[in-house]
C-alpha cells in the first residue's frame, strides 16, 4: 500500500504557487456575495421595533445592488451618476456609492487616480492589480515602477506632469481580463474622469484601455499611431501604447515602447511651441 504523509506547510504552498494561487487574502473564508442589511435612515430605525435576542433567525443578507442590477440599468446609472459629477472628487465620490459593477464586492479599494490632475498627460492602465488594491492607489507595482521610469527617461513625473487612472477601479478577481460588459459598465466614469481632468493628451496603456476608450483593436498594430478623442469637451490627441506589465515579461519589446515614448515627447514640445 502506498502511504500517503501529509504534505509539509512548505509543499502546500509550493503547490498552490504552482497552481497559480498568487496570494492569501485572509485567514477565514468570507463571503463576497452577501452584505449586511443596509443602514437605515435614522428616522426609520427610531420606528422599527428592537428585535428581541433569540426572535428567529436573522433576515437573509440583502444579495449585493450588482448582483441584482442589470447590465443595461447599471451603465445607465454610472451615466448618469458620472455626468452628475461637475468635479474629479464629486467623482470619485459617485463610484464609491456607486453599486452596479460586481467587482466592487471582490476589492479591497477604489483605485480611482494618482499624479497631477492638472498635467498636461493623462494616463489611463487596464485596472488595478494586487499591489494597487492594497494601496489604493494606481500602478504602484512592478508594473507601475517601470512605468515611472520610462516616463522619467523623457523627463515626466506623476508628481508634476502625468494624471494617472484605468479603464476600471476596482480590481478584477485574481487579476483576471476585465469582461466586455464590466468595461462597458464603468466606461462613463472613466470617460468623465478624462472630461474633467482636460490633460491635453491622452495615452492609453495597454490593450483593454487602447480598445475601450480608442475603439482600437490589436495593440501591437495600434500603438505608436495619434488619433483623435473627444473628450465632450474637445478633441485631443490619444495615443496607445505597450503595457508595462507585457515589457516585464517580453522585455525585447522595450523598443517599441521607447519610440512611443519619444513621440509623446515630441507631441509635448510640439505643443508647447
Ligand atoms: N496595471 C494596470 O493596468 N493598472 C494598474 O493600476 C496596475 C497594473
Amino acid at each position: 500500500m502506498i502511504s500517503m504523509a501529509a504534505p509539509s506547510a512548505h509543499e502546500l504552498v509550493a503547490w498552490y504557487a504552482e497552481m497559480g494561487v498568487t496570494e492569501a487574502l485572509d485567514e477565514t473564508p468570507h463571503n463576497h456575495f452577501s452584505t449586511p442589511a443596509p443602514a437605515q435612515p435614522e428616522a426609520q430605525r427610531a420606528r422599527a421595533p428592537a428585535r428581541q435576542q433569540g426572535a428567529g433567525p436573522a433576515p437573509a443578507a440583502r444579495p449585493i445592488a450588482a448582483a441584482a442590477t442589470a447590465p443595461d440599468d447599471a451603465a445607465l446609472s454610472a451615466r448618469a451618476l458620472a455626468q452628475a459629477a461637475s468635479t474629479l472628487e464629486e467623482l470619485r465620490a459617485a463610484l464609491a456609492q456607486f453599486e452596479g459593477c460586481a467587482l466592487k464586492v471582490t476589492a479591497k479599494s477604489l483605485v480611482f487616480s494618482d499624479g497631477n490632475p492638472a498635467g498636461r498627460v493623462m494616463l489611463v492602465g487596464e485596472a488595478p492589480g494586487a499591489d494597487e488594491d492594497r494601496q489604493g492607489l494606481p500602478f504602484v507595482g512592478r508594473s507601475g515602477q517601470l512605468l515611472d521610469r520610462m516616463l522619467a527617461s523623457i523627463g515626466l513625473t506623476r508628481q508634476e506632469h502625468v494624471y494617472v487612472a484605468n479603464l476600471l477601479p476596482w480590481r478584477p478577481p485574481g487579476n483576471r481580463t476585465p469582461t466586455p460588459q464590466e468595461v462597458a459598465i464603468c466606461l462613463p466614469f472613466i470617460q468623465r474622469q478624462i472630461e474633467l481632468a482636460d490633460p491635453d493628451l491622452l495615452v492609453c496603456v495597454g490593450g483593454p484601455s487602447a480598445q475601450g476608450l480608442l475603439g482600437l483593436t490589436g495593440i501591437l498594430a495600434s500603438r505608436g499611431k495619434w488619433v483623435d478623442y473627444d473628450t465632450g469637451r474637445r478633441r485631443i490627441r490619444a495615443l496607445a501604447m505597450l503595457h508595462p506589465a507585457y515589457l516585464l515579461r517580453q522585455p525585447v519589446q522595450k523598443r517599441l515602447a521607447w519610440r512611443d515614448l519619444r513621440a509623446l515627447r515630441a507631441a509635448l514640445d510640439a505643443q508647447q511651441g
